[in-house]
């Protein structure tokens, strides 16, 4: 099994500004080669700052199509919302971007994910290949919503899935599968603080209990750290 190259950068902003680098480099490429360029970003805290410093960078932002790699379920316009969080990052500073989301607010949660799963085979393919994937990292070493344990995990034909009770803490969820994560051509997996050094310590080791090694092992992936998510390294 072939772990993750590692980076590590000055600091978080560091980390975060090379995430970005790597995602605009990534669809230019896509863009040149196939027109279009497909991007899945993670939710969470931790990119932010990604989004704010891509959104600054030269791209063709017409030719670019954004998916959350999942949601929360709950609408656009609550704080959990993946959406939101990129609409307040990326996509309200962009002009012409596309975005395809997963409809947290949606009354029946399997019907929603078969509905996402099929506009993205029908834009993309079957499974969707993402030019290039920016994962999270739980300090569980859960990725997009595919916790540790969670029967999720094992789903290998549809490309989302509703994902209940995946912790007394989360809500339910939609989430991009195994499958999906694994066909990207390309894995960013940006972690920082503390909080991640043992997840990242356990996904370096290649742990197979953690979903995040599942869903990069093999795969042309990167973590790019800071100094704190890599002093377990
Ligand atoms: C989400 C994310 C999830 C996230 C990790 C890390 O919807 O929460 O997709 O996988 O990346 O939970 O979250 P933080 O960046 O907030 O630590």
């Amino acid at each position: 099994m072939t772990p993750p190259t590692v980076w590590v950068g000055a600091d978080a902003a560091d980390a975060c500004a090379e995430a970005a680098r790597r995602l605009a480099a990534a669809a230019r490429e896509a863009i040149a080669q196939r027109e279009h360029a497909f991007l899945a970003l993670a939710g969470g805290r931790t990119p932010q700052p990604a989004y704010t410093a891509l959104r600054a960078m030269p791209l063709a932002w017409n030719h670019v199509h954004v998916v959350c790699t999942d949601e929360r379920a709950v609408p656009p316009t609550h704080p959990d919302s993946n959406l939101g969080m990129l609409r307040r990052t990326l996509l309200d500073h962009v002009e012409g971007i596309h975005v395809h989301p997963m409809h947290g607010d949606a009354s029946d949660l399997d019907a929603e994910a078969a509905r996402a799963a099929a506009e993205l085979e029908a834009m993309i393919a079957q499974p969707p290949v993402f030019d290039a994937m920016l994962l999270g990292l739980g300090d569980d070493g859960h990725t997009a919503s595919l916790f540790p344990g969670h029967p999720a995990l094992d789903e290998r034909n549809r490309s989302v899935v509703a994902v209940r009770g995946a912790s007394a803490t989360v809500a339910d969820r939609l989430t991009l599968t195994l499958p999906v994560l694994r066909a990207a051509r390309l894995q960013l997996v940006l972690a920082t603080g503390p909080g991640k050094a043992d997840a990242v310590r356990r996904t370096v080791a290649g742990d197979t209990a953690l979903p995040i090694v599942r869903a990069t092992a093999d795969c042309p992936c990167t973590l790019l750290l800071d100094p704190p998510a890599a002093t377990m390294l």
